[in-house]
């Protein structure tokens, strides 16, 4: 099964919105495989926002991720990537739909909650940079048999 890389940004911890948001992804029946704070070196960040090296709004966007820990979160289940950037909503959160996560809690463009990994590409390196290998959990959920279909043998 797919996997992908969210992390909670230092508003959503300061907002104390981290328990919803987490409830979403798990009342939606997607698996928690990885799950921990971090306090983002400068280092780090710009690893993980390296794509935007150059742009306008790099500096801030590293000042922002660096100045407050964060959650960080490897997410489980058939194409869960698409799902969760669905989920989150457009970038900025004055102009996503409500029913997502920065469409019900966000109205700034910068500080926007949530990241996800856009597509399996950056997943898998996303999720080799936040996570060591024994850091990510291999593991049955016993309600799966409910949230997937298996009459065919795989989940669907
Ligand atoms: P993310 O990478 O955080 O999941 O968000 P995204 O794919 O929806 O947006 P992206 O284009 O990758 O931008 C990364 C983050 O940079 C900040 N940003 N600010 N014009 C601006 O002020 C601007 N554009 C982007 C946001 O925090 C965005 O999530
Ligand atoms: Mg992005």
């Amino acid at each position: 099964m797919e996997r992908t890389l969210i992390i909670l940004k230092p508003d959503s911890l300061q907002r104390g919105l981290v328990g919803k948001i987490i409830t979403r992804f798990e009342e939606k029946g997607l698996q928690i495989v990885g799950l921990k704070q971090v306090l983002i070196t400068e280092e780090l960040a710009a690893q993980h926002y390296a794509p935007h090296k150059g742009k306008p709004f790099y500096d801030r966007l590293v000042r922002f991720m660096t100045s407050s820990p964060v959650i960080v979160l490897a997410l489980q289940g058939n194409g869960v990537i698409e799902i969760a950037r669905k989920m989150m909503g457009a970038t900025f959160g004055f102009k996503a739909d409500p029913g997502t996560i920065r469409g019900d809690f966000a109205v700034s463009s910068s500080f926007n909650l949530i990241h996800g990994s856009d597509s399996p590409e950056s997943a898998q390196v996303e999720l080799a940079l936040w996570f060591k290998p024994e850091e990510l959990h291999s593991y049955d959920l016993a309600n799966r048999v409910w949230t997937y279909d298996f009459s065919n043998g795989t989940p669907m």
